[in-house]
């Protein structure tokens, strides 16, 4: 198979990226799987990841680990995927956990709305100390709660395009 979407999404975020990646890939030698149905193999990945304490959850961190000698882009979304610093190192420490016999394509992060359950354990930091850094957060929360949204859909697809082409072109230098 040329193409395999693999994901990992707790609240349906990240499936809904994943989706859409999916529907942007070209051709139909191509599958999407939850990471815990993942099976077959395919020549190139797209592995998509919540991010959890500022990383994957063990699930994708395990797969990733599993991969040898294939293309793969990462895409993920988060609750702070308006700050473009924090989406840059978050992607440089995915970036390396792909094992080196692969080839990297490249990354793409959004927001991702965050769960009640989140805004409560904010709220009750924000009882116990008050802080800049607890009101941002908070802030962050209000800012995630439409996405992703169409935009986010969009530049998820204009990534694939890029990563599709980017494949072809290394083509020529690969195996
Ligand atoms: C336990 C937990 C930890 C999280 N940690 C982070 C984090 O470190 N950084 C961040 O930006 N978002 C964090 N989030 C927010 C999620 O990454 C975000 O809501 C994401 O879009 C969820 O994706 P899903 O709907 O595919 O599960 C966290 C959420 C939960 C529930």
């Amino acid at each position: 198979m040329e193409y395999l979407v693999i994901y990992s999404s707790q609240t349906g975020n990240t499936q809904k990226l994943a989706l859409e990646i999916f529907e942007a890939l070209p051709g139909k030698s191509k599958d999407i799987q939850k990471i815990e149905e993942q099976s077959g193999e395919a020549d190139t990945y797209f592995v998509g990841f919540w991010v959890r304490r500022g990383i994957c959850g063990q699930d994708i961190l395990d797969f990733l680990d599993r991969l040898h000698g294939k293309k793969v882009a990462l895409f993920g979304t988060c609750g702070m995927g308006g700050d473009r610093k924090y989406c840059r190192q978050v992607s440089r420490r995915m970036e390396a956990l792909i094992p080196e016999d692969n080839r990297y394509l490249g990354s793409f992060l959004c927001t991702g709305k965050m769960s009640p359950q989140v805004l409560e354990k904010f709220r009750a930091m924000q009882e116990r100390e008050d802080s800049p850094g607890i009101r941002e957060l908070i802030q962050a929360y209000r800012e995630a709660m439409l996405h992703p949204d169409e935009r986010d859909l969009k530049n998820a697809r204009t990534f694939v395009q890029e990563i599709v082409h980017e494949r072809e072109e290394g083509e020529g230098s690969w195996g």
